[in-house]
């Protein structure tokens, strides 16, 4: 089976105000003139998105954010809701990082019901999961990255399947310069591409694109790309260097 087309998104995290994220993405714009056949987002801070929207359109860098709530609208105070997301063309939202997790007590119900209201409403859900260091070594990594995939994809068809992207970051591996062996990251990638197989059948689990995230940089990207289910990269660090995240996508 041919692998699905690549996708590179940079999480900018608290990251850019608003006048640093346009320059940011126009020197982005400038160094990946041109480059195909991978599927490339950004997601800055909610402050920055509209303005980034307009300096993105007509290029090839599609607009993400960084989380997006389940309602509607109402008294939910500091969330964004999906509808709100799209009207400005944002095509992708982050949701489950494990910054939420830890520092936010996002749950893998709230995940689950996060993915799901991006996705009715036509934005891709890029569910993030990872294991601590702690769970890694007392040889949990796989039950606990089943456990938040199995329960964040959670009523999902392989229909809805078509705007899911997930994206594998090893706690331990986040900001730290710690960067999986692509053999531990491949064993990972596998074992949610079976997951996705079981849930959504052979076919549309795997046209689900896996990110690997923690740690990439334009040294370990190819390497990493070249593992049979890893299907692009969710960057952070190296995503505020425009020509280190140039550098990434193009080793796809
Ligand atoms: P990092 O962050 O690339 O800085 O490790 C990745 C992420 O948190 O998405």
């Amino acid at each position: 089976m041919t692998k699905p087309t690549p996708f590179i998104a940079g999480n900018w995290k608290m990251n850019e105000t608003i006048a640093e994220a346009i320059a940011l993405v126009e020197a982005l714009k400038a160094e990946i003139q041109g480059v195909s056949g991978v599927d490339i987002a950004v997601a800055p801070t909610f402050t920055a998105l509209d303005r980034v929207a307009g300096a993105v359109k007509g290029s090839n860098i599609q607009l993400a954010a960084q989380n997006v709530h389940w309602e509607k609208s109402g008294a939910f105070t500091g969330e964004i809701a999906p509808a709100m997301l799209s009207e400005i063309g944002c095509a992708w939202a982050i949701i489950g990082h494990s910054e939420r997790r830890q520092f936010f007590g996002e749950t893998d119900e709230g995940v689950n019901k996060r993915a799901r209201a991006a996705i009715a409403n036509g934005i891709g859900a890029i569910v993030c999961v990872g294991e601590t260091l702690d769970e890694r070594e007392a040889g949990k990594t796989l039950e606990v990255v089943g456990r938040q995939v199995t329960e964040g994809l959670k009523g999902m068809s392989a229909e809805d399947s078509r705007l899911l992207v997930i994206a594998y970051e090893p706690v331990w591996a986040i900001g730290t310069g710690k960067v999986a062996t692509t053999a531990q990251a491949q064993e990972v990638h596998a074992h949610i591409r079976q997951l996705l197989k079981a849930q959504f059948g052979d076919e549309a689990g795997a046209a689900v694109r896996i990110q690997y995230g923690g740690s990439v940089k334009p040294s370990n990207a190819a390497e990493l790309l070249a593992q049979p289910d890893i299907n692009g990269a969710l960057v952070g660090g190296a995503s505020l260097k425009a020509a280190d995240f140039a550098a990434i996508i193009k080793a796809v």
